[in-house]
């Protein structure tokens, strides 16, 4: 029941009469694992838990929403989930980066669904659009802004002078930022969101270790307005582009003149080009982070997940776009 937890649980309740008209069926939040109460949320009389492996293990369940963050706790819980056939939704960008391809192919075993549309860009629904809209394409590149943390503090560093720290703590405040707000700043975050797009974009395996990771940490309020003077904008972003011999993997502040698309995009918001060789340059854009724009990614996966279950059990959406064994071994 942190930021997106609680946002999660607010929208299902919310719109709970148009969920389940989406979805085929009700949705019951049947426990919640928490270590706090989250003082946005009246949660009724929802049984709560603070042992997140009784959620794991309890079989009234049939998806575990991960919504903890982190590399440790989350995958067992993930993994834990898994073992006992329960279907999983999680927002956890590091989780999939770096322990992706061996938590989906424990999901195919055990014939669940893995949905983690949240994991990057927050309430655009990139991964969608990627996996499905663009499906024909053979995707040459995707590039965008997908840190809404960093572009928060880029902005306001431009538009009101203030200084990097000052923005960080309100970005903290506000539930942007990382529990260790390093990964925002140093571009881990963003590396980890471009490892699952380029996994989906070309159909490789995710390869974290193979991104290059540079952040925002040393950008000065000087930087930024000597680009501004010379008519430029400083935007971090991820890019992952298709190569003559393979793919490559980048995250780094640009420059990028003040009058394109990507350099207009301000504050928490997001923004991801994809190039395809049919569709052309498409642009996807929204609130990148905060409770309710990452929940809506969070509520759909869970809507998917049922709707699949509902209709047509033997169907399932694949984790990533291409199937398990039809992955690509292009050098990264
Ligand atoms: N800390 C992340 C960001 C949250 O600022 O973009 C959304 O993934």
């Amino acid at each position: 029941m942190g930021t997106v937890g609680g946002g999660t649980f607010n929208v299902l309740q919310r719109n709970a009469a148009e969920i389940a008209r989406r979805a085929g069926r009700g949705i019951d939040v049947a426990q919640i694992a928490t270590r706090h109460p989250n003082p946005a949320c009246n949660i009724g009389v929802t049984p709560t838990t603070d042992d997140v492996f009784e959620v794991v293990n309890n079989p009234e369940i049939d998806i575990v929403v991960e919504l903890i963050g982190g590399y440790t706790l989350a995958k067992d819980v993930v993994m834990g989930a898994i073992a006992n056939g329960k279907h999983v939704v999680t927002a956890n960008k590091a989780l999939i980066a770096v322990h992706g391809n061996e938590i989906f192919a424990a999901a195919s075993e055990k014939g669940v669904m893995v949905a983690f549309e949240a994991s990057v860009a927050g309430g655009i629904p990139i991964i969608k659009a990627l996996r499905e809209g663009l499906a024909a394409n053979q995707i040459d590149w995707v590039a965008g802004i997908i840190n809404g943390t960093g572009n928060f503090i880029l902005t306001e560093m431009r538009d009101k002078g203030r200084t990097f720290e000052d923005v960080l703590a309100e970005a903290q405040a506000l539930g942007y930022a990382e529990a260790d707000p390093t990964f925002d700043v140093e571009g881990i975050d963003a590396a980890h969101k471009l490892t699952i797009l380029a996994s989906i974009a070309f159909g490789i395996p995710l390869q974290f270790d193979k991104a290059y990771t540079e952040g925002i940490t040393k950008l000065t309020t000087a930087d930024v307005n000597y680009a501004e003077a010379l008519g430029y904008r400083i935007k971090h972003l991820g890019v992952a582009r298709r190569t003559g011999d393979g793919v490559e993997l980048r995250v780094h502040p640009t420059l990028i003149p003040a009058d394109r698309l990507l350099a207009n995009v301000n504050g928490v918001m997001n923004a991801v080009m994809v190039n395809g060789d049919a569709v052309g340059s498409t642009l996807y854009y929204g609130a990148g982070a905060g409770a309710e724009p990452t929940a809506s990614a969070v509520v759909a996966d869970i809507i998917d997940v049922v709707r699949t279950l509902t209709t047509d059990p033997n169907n399932r959406v694949p984790h990533l776009a291409f199937q398990a064994d039809a992955l690509s071994d292009l050098p990264v």
